[in-house]
């Protein structure tokens, strides 16, 4: 049986869903590939949302809004393109390929374009398969969810704007690559950290099994896990540098 991708739509109300209806109502044929979540605006689509889609099975996320400048509410959607450019990132991270997330500008009366859209992207999922079980199950992909939901990293996705086009509060304005060489490092050190919280949460690790498992240096798990204990989330059961253990909670 041939396979047929799963896609989420998040569509704004405003644009976006109403093209879809447009798509519908003209008659244009596209494949019955895409599930549609119908939002208020397209920033209202957090990298959560995208993250949680894939875990609960989706082959794509499709995130739809007005063209920039006709967002009905001013600026929204270059905020979306912040938080999709964090949820690319994310999906980086947890070995999933970008290109399974797609933020489109499709207007109210641009029908065809929805059909055309829905239809390039079932074309492009087809081509790069199934997600996997493995994948969806993986722990670098439960990592990233819980990052994406982190208040420090939420924020970083809304302030890409802000840093980038408008400056911060000292009127310093940075780079993309530079804001993109910090988020980036913020990011990896997150989803390490989660990785190493949630095999602590499942059991208690040895230090090795930790390396093994998240596929870090066995010296970076230690730094990771000097600041768990520093913290106060996690304790050692003995001390052995080979024979490490570490309960889940102090
Ligand atoms: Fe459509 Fe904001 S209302 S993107």
């Amino acid at each position: 049986m041939s396979f047929e991708p799963k896609i989420v739509a998040m569509l704004c109300n405003w644009c976006s869903y109403a093209g879809a209806d447009l798509a519908g109502v003209s008659r244009f044929q596209y494949p019955p590939t895409t599930r549609v979540i119908r939002v208020m605006c397209s920033t209202r689509v957090e990298p959560s949302f995208v993250l949680k889609s894939f875990l609960n099975g989706a082959d794509g996320v499709l995130v739809g809004g007005c063209h920039l400048g006709d967002c009905h509410y001013v600026t929204g959607n270059y905020y979306t393109i912040g938080k999709m450019n964090m949820a690319r990132k994310l999906l980086k991270y947890a070995g999933i390929d970008e290109k399974r997330l797609r933020l489109e500008w499709v207007s109210a009366s641009e029908g065809e374009k929805f059909a055309s859209v829905v239809t390039d992207f079932t074309g492009e999922l087809k081509e790069l398969g199934p997600l996997g079980e493995e994948t969806k199950n993986s722990l670098a992909l439960r990592a990233a969810f819980n990052v994406s939901l982190k208040p420090r990293i939420r924020i970083l996705a809304t302030k890409e704007r802000m840093l980038t086009v408008e400056g911060n509060k000292y009127g310093e304005i940075y780079t993309p690559y530079e804001f993109d060489r910090i988020s980036d490092g913020i990011v990896w050190d997150e989803i390490n950290e989660e990785k190493i919280r949630l095999l602590l949460q499942q059991n208690a690790c040895t230090l090795l099994e930790i390396a093994e498992k998240t596929g870090l240096k066995k010296e970076t798990v230690f730094l990771y896990l000097m600041d768990f204990i520093k913290r106060g989330e996690a304790s050692f059961r003995a001390v052995s540098y080979t024979h490490l253990t570490l309960p889940t909670k102090a």
